[in-house]
C-alpha cells in the first residue's frame, strides 16, 4: 500500500500492511491479529508529523475513529471529547462555532485530535496541553484496555510529553477531553494577532474571530501541505542554558528568544537558518521553505532520503555558525 496519502510530505513510501481502525471495539482483533503481532506496527494519524525515509515492512494502522461529544457544561466552562481520528482543524472550527474559547489559535494546525497531546502542539501562545484535561488511551500491551491520564500524567513540555518516551509504543490514545471557555479569549497578545485584527476592525473579537485571524497570519506564511509537501517546523526551537543563550545573543542582538521554564532560553531556530542563508534554498526537489525556514518542503519528488540530507546540512549549517544543536521535530522513520 502506498502511504503517499498518508503523510503530507507526499512521500511515496510503502507499507508491507495497511489497517483502518475506525471503531475502537475492533481494537483487541486487531491485537490479536498475526499480521500485528509480527510487527513492526505503526501507528498514524494524520500523517502530519513523520518522514519516510524508506518503506515499511510490517503494518501501518491509521486511526480513524470519529466522534465530538459534550462530555459537561457548566455554563461558562465546557468539557468535550474528541475521537483520537477527527481531523485537528476541524475539530476547532466546532468549538469556534459552539463559541467556545481555548482552541482558537491553534486554528489550521493539520494533523488530528489524537496527536495533539503526543507532541503537544502548540502556536501563538498557546499549547494545547494549556485545555487538555485528559487523555483516553489504549494500553496496547494490555489487550487494548483503556486508561484515563490527566493532564499531569501526560508530563507536557514543548513539544513534548510521556506519549514520546515512556508510553512510546505502550498507549495509543483514543480520545482526548478538553476545558473550553464561553466568553473572552485566550491570547490575543502574541505574534500578528493583535495586527491582524484591528486591521479587521475588529476591537473585542469572538473566539471564532481570532481563529479566522490565526488561519490567515499561517496562510501567509506555511504552506498547505496540499500543495506544497511539508510537516511544519522541521525543528524545534532549541532551548538553551540562561548563560550560552545571554552569550549568543550579545553576539547577535536580533536573535530572536523567549522565556523557557526554568530560566532557560528559547532561541528562533527559523531565524537561524534562515540567517545562515539556507531560506529559499533547494538541493533537486528537497527544500527549505522560502517565507519561514523552520519549515522543509517537498517540491515534488524529493525523497525522503534527500529530504533527511537537507535537514542534516540545515543541522550542520547552523552548528557550525551558531554553535546550536537543531533537534528535528517530526518521527524520522
Ligand atoms: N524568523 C526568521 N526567519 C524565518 C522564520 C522565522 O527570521 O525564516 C523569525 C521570525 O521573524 C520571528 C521568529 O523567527 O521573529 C519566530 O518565527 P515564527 O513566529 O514564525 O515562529 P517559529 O518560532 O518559527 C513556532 C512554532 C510553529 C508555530 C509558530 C507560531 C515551533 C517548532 N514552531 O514557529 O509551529 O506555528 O511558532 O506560534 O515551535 C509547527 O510546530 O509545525 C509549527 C508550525
Amino acid at each position: 500500500v502506498s502511504l503517499r496519502p498518508f503523510n503530507t510530505f507526499g512521500l511515496d513510501a510503502r507499507a508491507a500492511h495497511y489497517a483502518e481502525l475506525s471503531d475502537l471495539a475492533d481494537l483487541p482483533a486487531l491485537l490479536a491479529h498475526t499480521t500485528y503481532r509480527q510487527g513492526p506496527v505503526l501507528w498514524l494519524g494524520g500523517g502530519s508529523n513523520m518522514l519516510f525515509t524508506r518503506d515499511w515492512a510490517g503494518l501501518v494502522v491509521r486511526v480513524a475513529t470519529r466522534g465530538v461529544r459534550v462530555v459537561e457544561d457548566a455554563g461558562d466552562r465546557v468539557i468535550i471529547e474528541a475521537a483520537a481520528g477527527e481531523t485537528w482543524h476541524d475539530f476547532v472550527g466546532h468549538t469556534l462555532a459552539l463559541g467556545l474559547s481555548g482552541l482558537e489559535n491553534l486554528s489550521l494546525i493539520p494533523g488530528t485530535v489524537g496527536a495533539s497531546p503526543v507532541q503537544n502542539i502548540g502556536a501563538y501562545g498557546v499549547e494545547v496541553k494549556d485545555s487538555i484535561t485528559e487523555v483516553v488511551c489504549a494500553d496496547l500491551a494490555a489487550g487494548g484496555a483503556l486508561r484515563v491520564l490527566s493532564n499531569a500524567e501526560c508530563r507536557f513540555g514543548y513539544r513534548d510529553s510521556v506519549f514520546k518516551h515512556e508510553m512510546a509504543g505502550r498507549l495509543l490514545v483514543t480520545a482526548v477531553r478538553f476545558a473550553l471557555t464561553r466568553g473572552g479569549v485566550a491570547n490575543t497578545a502574541y505574534g500578528d494577532i493583535g495586527a491582524e485584527l484591528a486591521a479587521r476592525g475588529i476591537g473585542a473579537p469572538t473566539p471564532a474571530e481570532v481563529g479566522e485571524a490565526v488561519c490567515t497570519i499561517r496562510r501567509r506564511k506555511l504552506p498547505d501541505p496540499a500543495v506544497l509537501g511539508n510537516a511544519g517546523s522541521f525543528f524545534k526551537n532549541p532551548v538553551l542554558d540562561a548563560d550560552a543563550a545571554a552569550r549568543l545573543i550579545e553576539r547577535h542582538p536580533t536573535l530572536p528568544h523567549y522565556p523557557a521554564p526554568g530560566g532557560r532560553v528559547k532561541l528562533a531556530a527559523g531565524w537561524l537558518i534562515d540567517q545562515a542563508g539556507l531560506k529559499g534554498y533547494r538541493a533537486g526537489d528537497a527544500g527549505v521553505h522560502e517565507k519561514q525556514a523552520l519549515v522543509l518542503v517537498n517540491h515534488g519528488e524529493a525523497s525522503g532520503a534527500e529530504l533527511l540530507a537537507l535537514a542534516r546540512r540545515v543541522q550542520e549549517t547552523v552548528r557550525e555558525r551558531y554553535g546550536v544543536e537543531l533537534e528535528p521535530e517530526p518521527l524520522v522513520i
